[in-house]
């Protein structure tokens, strides 16, 4: 754990707008994805020099299969070269890779891959990086409450044994802290159905800036006005 007060122990990012930044270059929104995939590279690198502890981008939500076809086939082949060409820069920074999601509804050739980064890096004893990839938050505390209540039922647990201590060990995050700085660039104003459990005091910082001009520099900034937050907890 990382002792400087001011460095977020875990960072969460919404890494939007990938799309606007390519239509502003009349490009297609593929080339927007492609692009955030460099930012990502310097942001996951910067985290790890700042001592940053865990830091979990949201990818693709289980909301983004409504996009056109072509554009989840794109994205779900991007995730596939992603782990591919991405693994040994992981490694080398000491960073531990990790997917949190839903399997279902992915290729058995998306799975290897997830499988196989999270394999490769699970030594890694720096940065824990979590990329959340057919995620939805209320699908993932919907799972949570299920497996709880087939404990009950089996006659595991009493219902008056369920505490949140529990209910966070059903998500995909168990063991994890919550975020302490959340990241959305692009301006938009919501949670788009990401950690609706795990952002309950986390302190937001929403960018202008698109995915792809996101910037160390940018990272910097962010962090520099997390430190400047009075968290309450509730407390006064
Ligand atoms: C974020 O960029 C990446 C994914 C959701 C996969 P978008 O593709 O949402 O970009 P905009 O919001 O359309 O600009
Ligand atoms: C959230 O972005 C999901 C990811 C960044 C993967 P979206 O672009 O899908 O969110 P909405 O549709 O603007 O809420
Ligand atoms: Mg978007």
């Amino acid at each position: 754990m990382n002792a400087n007060k001011l460095i977020p122990e875990h960072i969460a990012i919404v890494m939007d707008g990938n799309g606007r930044w390519a239509k502003k270059r009349g490009l297609t929104r593929v080339a927007g994805h492609k692009e955030g995939v460099n930012t990502l590279r310097k942001i996951v690198e910067s985290c790890g020099k700042l001592g940053v502890d865990y830091l979990t981008v949201y990818a693709f939500s289980t909301e983004n299969w409504k996009r056109p076809e072509k554009e989840v086939t794109f994205l779900m082949g991007l995730l596939k070269q992603y782990v591919k060409q991405e693994v040994p820069f992981l490694i080398e920074n000491n960073v531990r890779l990790k997917f949190l999601g839903s399997r279902e509804g992915l290729k058995v050739s998306v799975l290897k891959a997830m499988d196989s980064g999270e394999e490769q890096t699970k030594n890694q004893t720096g940065l824990t990086f979590n990329i959340a990839f057919n995620y939805g938050s209320r699908l993932e505390i919907k799972d949570s409450v299920r497996a709880i209540a087939q404990l009950v039922s089996k006659g595991k647990i009493n219902p008056n044994e369920i505490n949140e201590t529990l209910i966070e060990n059903y998500l995909y995050t168990a063991g994890m802290p919550d975020p302490s700085l959340l990241i959305r660039t692009s301006r938009e104003m919501r949670l788009s159905n990401f950690l609706l459990w795990q952002l309950a005091y986390t302190e937001f910082y929403i960018t202008d800036i698109l995915w792809p001009d996101f910037s160390e520099q940018e990272l910097l900034k962010a962090i520099d006005s997390y430190g400047s937050r009075n968290r309450r907890f509730g407390g006064i």
